[in-house]
């Protein structure tokens, strides 16, 4: 029944236009299975909902990326997004304490002044990228700002933080210079773990020194540099491809559907809902690895223990059973969820801070330049295995 559908993540011309075989997969074959891959892959909302839900069946703990998952790799790097409850729950609650609310709220100015740096120049000319001079710039300014990076060393450090997503041909995001930069950030921020434990500043690296994890015997510790300096790999990890390919979503799907640009424009109150539309609508991060620890039916289809399977969360948001004429921008539809930040114990971490970076964004955006034409010759994709999205988008005022 679902011979002539084919699907796999590393297809460019498939993550180019998924769409239509998501939805063939959602229609025909819910459970689908890759035998070249290796994995089965789910795509209604209510599976992908349900599966996230579910970390005793579907576990992180053989990474969240297919490549990861058919490598084998030990992933137990300390980094909570590659581990199960309870020991996830421990870490999270910690790493939460200096990912406050009150953290994210103070960053709120600074998002608005980097933005303002970032566009102003643009006024008055003829266009700019959208993704490579504004949305890529943007979420690694903000999250320097967060970790507490003094302004001496931003300058570099935004460039090894770029370096940690260089991709190589042939070899994607696993090379020498992307994982060369990873080391140099690392250290950087051991060194600077070990400095606010002597000068303690009001800044997040000062909370993760100070912060306080309740082991499972009832006793409290601090968490180690290597715990915290981890945390901090994950944040830019986890954190800056993700709000780029946002932005870059939102230049190009506000250029298809002007009518709700002009909406957004006219009543920036509209902002917030616009952006959790724009994340159904495409997800910047379209899919969660999982490895089974147990044989679970779905559909009438066994998926074995010790499976791979893909929580397709960018089909998900186009799912009709979910969402009416899914495929229709609309930034006033009434979104009880969606799935574009996960669901469960992996939920988002970040995802008041992608929230907040969205929403400045697009008002110092519509504000300055209400309308657009995307140069859609010069735009480039962007294909890895964690997110979706564009590369280039080269916009004509
Ligand atoms: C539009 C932007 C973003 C999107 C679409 C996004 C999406 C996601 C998704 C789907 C997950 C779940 C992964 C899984 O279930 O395996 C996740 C987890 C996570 N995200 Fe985000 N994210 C965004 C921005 C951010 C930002 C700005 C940060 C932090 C600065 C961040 C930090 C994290 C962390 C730490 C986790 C792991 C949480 C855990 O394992 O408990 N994300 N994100």
């Amino acid at each position: 029944m679902t011979a002539d559908i084919y699907y796999d993540p590393y297809d460019t011309d498939i993550d180019t236009a998924p769409h239509e075989v998501w939805r063939r997969m959602r229609d025909e074959a819910p459970v689908y299975r890759n035998d070249r891959y290796d994995f089965y892959a789910l795509s209604r909302h209510a599976d992908v909902d349900a599966a996230s839900r579910n970390t005793k069946a579907y576990s992180s703990a053989h990474g969240t990326t297919l490549e990861l998952l058919n490598s084998g790799a030990d992933v137990s790097t300390g980094m909570m997004i590659f581990m199960d409850p309870p020991e996830h729950g421990r870490l999270r609650a910690l790493v939460s304490r200096a990912f406050t609310p009150r953290r994210i709220a103070l960053l709120h100015e600074q998002i608005r002044q980097r933005c303002r740096d970032l566009l102003d120049p643009y006024v008055g000319s003829g266009g700019f990228d959208y993704v490579t001079d504004f949305g890529a710039e943007l979420p690694s300014r903000v999250i320097s700002a967060l970790l507490g990076v003094p302004a001496s060393d931003q300058p570099h450090i935004l460039e090894v933080i770029n370096t940690t997503f260089h991709l190589e041909p042939g070899l994607g995001m696993t090379n020498d210079i992307a994982i060369n930069a990873m080391f140099e950030l690392h250290s950087y921020l051991t060194a600077q773990l070990a400095e606010r434990r002597e000068n303690p500043r009001d800044d997040m690296l000062t909370d993760l020194v100070h912060a306080e994890i309740n082991e499972a015997d009832g006793s409290k510790r601090n968490l180690t540099d290597e715990e915290s300096a981890n945390f901090g790999l994950l944040l830019v990890a986890a954190g800056t491809e993700t709000v780029a390919r946002l932005l870059g979503w939102a230049s190009v799907l506000l250029a298809d559907f002007p009518d709700q640009r002009q909406i957004l424009a006219d009543d920036p109150s509209a902002i917030p809902n616009g952006v959790e539309e724009l994340l159904r609508f495409e997800a910047p991060s379209p899919a969660q690895g999982r490895w089974t620890t147990r044989e679970l039916t779905l559909h009438g289809v066994t998926i074995p223990a010790d499976s791979k399977v893909l929580l397709l969360t960018g089909s998900a948001g186009r799912d009709e059973r979910a969402f009416a004429n899914p495929d229709v921008l609309d930034v006033h539809r009434r979104l009880e969820s969606h799935v574009s930040f996960g669901l469960g114990a992996h939920y988002c971490l970040g995802a008041p801070l992608a929230r907040l970076e969205g929403r400045i964004a697009l008002e110092e955006t519509l504000s300055r330049f209400p309308t657009w034409e995307v140069d859609h010759d010069k735009a480039e994709r962007l294909h890895t295995s964690t997110v979706r999205g564009y590369k280039k988008v080269p916009i004509i005022l």
